[in-house]
């Protein structure tokens, strides 16, 4: 039997992008011949730079061209000379629409030596997973301005649902608490007492759905606002959260600061019958560009979700592995300049483990 092959787009994109996506790639590398299958990768310039040069923010044909991959793998879009919005908006966004990747999972796991902010908690208690609806909710643009300018100028910007979308995201959730099979808690993140529309949409199908088809999953309703609370004082109590795309976005930034920061929190935008796409939660951080100092374990992280997704179970939990060890190990923290070791030594290190 021939090796699987599978095809990669490869998104460097703005400032340290392209640094924590070639320490990506080498350790994915290394996991594809220690495992015995094939990485195609192909590179594509879109971000900050091309736009500046060309004044075209992603080319007609991008999606189209994405989508006969088998996955793409991304590095950080934001440009510190293009105002804040154009990238992300005519990128990252739309590439998350376009080829609807209606999951945002953000895994929330403290590994070992890592510092959290959290007083007296350590790896056994946080260890959870955000399911974020990601092409819905307040993130579909609908709104807009009149009377702009004048002192009674109106701005509305609506939260938009439909039950597809709802359902969709609930049972994708479900089954995942259900194959993670850790605590088989699924937590709904809402706000039921002051969106009661939304949320209303939301409670409603998450009991239905839970009741009919996954009577194993225990259920649990968290307004957003207590969820915060819960997520700094008991972590613990968490096994998989499921929210709207709003509240996702919120929650997520405060996990990541819990599991130790921007430099180690990974995620994926998932189509989970189409084409999906790996990035780190953080962003660009320009400032640091070309130093060698920004480390990049959240976008080897990345490589390991991405793995996982394909189906290379294997390699994808050496690459977990390979990551715990160095941060018990090795670094010295994880912020930029603070690993004790460059951005390339840490890539070393890593794959040297796998
Ligand atoms: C994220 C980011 C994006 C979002 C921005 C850059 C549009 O914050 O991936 O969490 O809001 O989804
Ligand atoms: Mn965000």
């Amino acid at each position: 039997m021939s090796k699987k092959t599978y095809n990669i787009a490869v998104l460097p994109g703005d400032g340290t992008g392209p640094e924590v996506v070639n320490e990506g790639l080498k350790v994915l590398k290394t996991a594809a011949s220690k495992f015995d299958f094939t990485l195609h990768f192909e590179t594509f310039d879109f971000g900050g730079d091309r736009y500046l040069r060309t004044g075209e923010v992603l080319p007609e044909s991008a999606s189209d061209e994405l989508r006969k991959f088998d996955s793409i793998f991304l590095g950080a879009i934001g440009h510190p000379d293009v105002k804040p919005g154009i990238l992300e908006k005519g990128i990252l966004l739309k590439l998350r629409f376009d080829l609807d990747q209606y999951i945002n999972l953000r895994p929330i796991k403290l590994y070992p030596g890592v510092p959290t902010p959290l007083k007296d908690k350590g790896p056994e208690h946080i260890d959870y997973v955000v399911v974020r609806e990601n092409t819905g909710g307040l993130y579909t643009g609908i709104g807009g301005f009149t009377m702009k300018g004048t002192p009674h100028e109106v701005a509305v910007q609506s939260m938009v649902y439909n039950r597809y979308q709802v359902e969709r995201c609930l049972r994708f959730a479900f089954d995942y608490t259900r194959k993670r099979n850790k605590r088989n808690t699924l937590a709904l993140c809402g706000k039921t007492n002051v969106l009661t529309y939304v949320y209303d949409l939301w409670e409603r199908a998450f009991h239905e759905i839970g009741a009919k088809d996954y009577p194993d999953i225990k259920r649990e309703y968290f307004h957003v606002d207590a969820t915060c609370m819960w997520m700094v004082k008991n972590p613990e109590w968490f096994d998989v959260i499921v929210t709207g795309n709003m509240f996702g976005d919120i929650i997520t930034d405060l996990g990541a600061i819990t599991q130790g920061g921007m430099g180690i929190a990974a995620g994926g935008n998932i189509n989970p019958s189409g084409v999906s796409m790996f990035e780190p939660i953080g962003g660009s951080a320009p400032k640091y560009t070309g130093k060698n100092v920004i480390n990049p374990l959240a976008s080897i992280a990345c490589g390991g979700m991405m793995l996982e997704h394909l189906g290379e179970d294997k390699a994808a939990a050496a690459i977990e592995s390979s990551i715990m060890n160095v941060t018990a190990n090795k670094l010295k923290g994880m912020g930029a300049g603070q690993m004790g070791y460059t951005t390339v030594e840490v890539g070393d290190l890593v794959a040297g483990g796998i």
